[in-house]
């Protein structure tokens, strides 16, 4: 199984590949911030890691005092660390949660929201997976809610996959940013919704290869 915990190592260099998609993702985070009308807010992170994508964005913006946030993360040690940070950066309104972030259940009492995070996931589910995933997305989401993907490049390259499925799924990519650079992040806003959004979730979105 993989070491998530070595995994956020590569964070430490900051010229890193993973250390430029996470200063991407924290702009895309910031740009969909800024873009939501007034009123409450809700972001929901899936495999939220250590947290430190919407963290700091969060704690610096305007919107931090009403916008409630989920991040579900299954690794404790990761899941005690991004409760740190939320809590240094005093953010009430963070709940961080240990759980299984495949599981529907895990944050069905959340959604819909208006910001999505599922970053450093795609790369690491199954072909199935990833189509049954997407597919449900727009349910997770608020009519117009965005969301914040990544999918690094690979052998081979699956980002023009994972792209076409996010607009046969309804989104519209606002900003994008991949090869030739290792990753590839996107924001997109989700434009049709179909009465498909009535129906029920699966059991099961995804489940980590390894
Ligand atoms: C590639 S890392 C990405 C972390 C973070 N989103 C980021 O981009 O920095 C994948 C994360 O997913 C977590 N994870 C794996 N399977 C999970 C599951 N079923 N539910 C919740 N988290 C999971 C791992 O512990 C790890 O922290």
């Amino acid at each position: 199984m993989t070491d998530w915990l070595e995994w956020h190592r590569g964070y430490d260099d900051p010229v890193s590949a993973l250390s430029q998609r996470l200063s991407i993702v924290q702009d895309y985070a910031d740009a969909a911030l800024r873009a939501m009308g007034a009123g409450p807010t809700r972001v929901l992170s899936l495999c939220a890691g250590d947290g430190r994508d919407i963290v700091p964005v969060l704690a610096a913006s305007e919107r931090r005092e009403q916008t409630r946030s989920v991040l579900v993360e299954a690794e404790p040690l990761l899941v005690a660390k991004a409760r740190e940070r939320a809590d240094r950066a005093g953010l009430e309104h963070m709940d961080v949660r240990h759980g299984d972030a495949g599981d529907p259940a895990s944050f069905a009492d959340f959604t819909p929201v208006d910001l999505l995070l599922v970053c450093g996931v795609f790369g690491n589910i199954d072909d199935n997976d990833l189509v049954r995933t997407i597919t449900h997305l727009p349910r997770l989401l608020v009519a117009g809610g965005q969301v914040i993907w990544t999918r690094g490049a690979s052998e081979p390259d699956r980002r023009p996959q994972v792209r076409d499925l996010f607009v046969e799924a309804g989104f519209q990519e606002l900003r994008y940013d991949g090869a030739p650079a290792r990753h590839g992040v996107s924001l997109a806003r989700l434009v049709h919704q179909e009465s498909e959004q009535s129906q029920k979730l699966p059991a099961r979105l995804f489940s980590f290869l390894r």
